[in-house]
């Protein structure tokens, strides 16, 4: 398996990938997003990886920047939409990629990465509630539980603010 970053010829990949893995009720709308922040130009690079298996996609992470609405600076990442073709599953492909991500935007200098997600999966990675709870994502979350993040470099973190992300993401059916 080999771990590199996404391009446009990925597209089809990454769709079919994410509406096999997720749940029907959910699978068009992820697969939609990843496509959307494949193709999406930031201001702050968005990292989109791929792992590739005997030439196909079986897996997929975006890591895409999250803002402080108060001043618009670039503080930090947010981890989503990520999946595993199911028949590639429970063999440590999704543990490798989102690794792989973190140490890149780790490098990037990224003072924090969030996710929004099962804890039960995203603990393993370190991820927790508590670094999480002084920023309030950009829409009302569906299950508050699920908002997690882990502190990647050391930051004066500021108290009680609020974040905005990349256009992809500004969908409330996301949050
Ligand atoms: C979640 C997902 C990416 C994990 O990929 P993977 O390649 O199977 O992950 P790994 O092989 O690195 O790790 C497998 C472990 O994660 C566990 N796991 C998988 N999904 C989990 C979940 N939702 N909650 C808790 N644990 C989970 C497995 O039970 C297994 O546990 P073990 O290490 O104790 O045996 C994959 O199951 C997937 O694509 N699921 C559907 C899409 C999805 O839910 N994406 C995440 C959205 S938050």
């Amino acid at each position: 398996m080999q771990i590199r970053e996404a391009n446009i010829k990925d597209s089809e990949g990454i769709k079919s990938l994410h509406l096999q893995a997720f749940d029907d009720s959910e699978a068009k709308l992820v697969s939609d997003l990843a496509v959307n922040l494949l193709h999406e130009k930031s201001t702050i690079k968005i990292i989109s990886l791929v792992a590739i298996y005997k030439d196909t996609v079986i897996g997929h992470v975006t890591f895409s920047p999250v803002f402080l609405d108060s001043t618009g600076k670039h503080f930090g990442y947010i981890l989503a939409p990520l999946a595993v073709l199911p028949a590639h599953q429970n063999q440590g492909a999704g543990s490798k990629i989102v690794k792989h991500g973190l140490d890149t935007i780790s490098s990037l200098g990224a003072f924090i990465v969030f996710v929004y997600g099962d804890p039960q999966y995203y603990s393993r990675f370190g991820f927790k509630k508590e670094p999480a709870q002084n920023f309030t994502p950009p829409y009302v979350l569906e299950y508050p539980e699920g908002w997690q993040a882990m502190k990647l470099n050391s930051a004066v973190f500021p108290e009680g603010s609020r974040l905005t992300c990349v256009n992809s993401l500004n969908d409330p059916q996301l949050w």
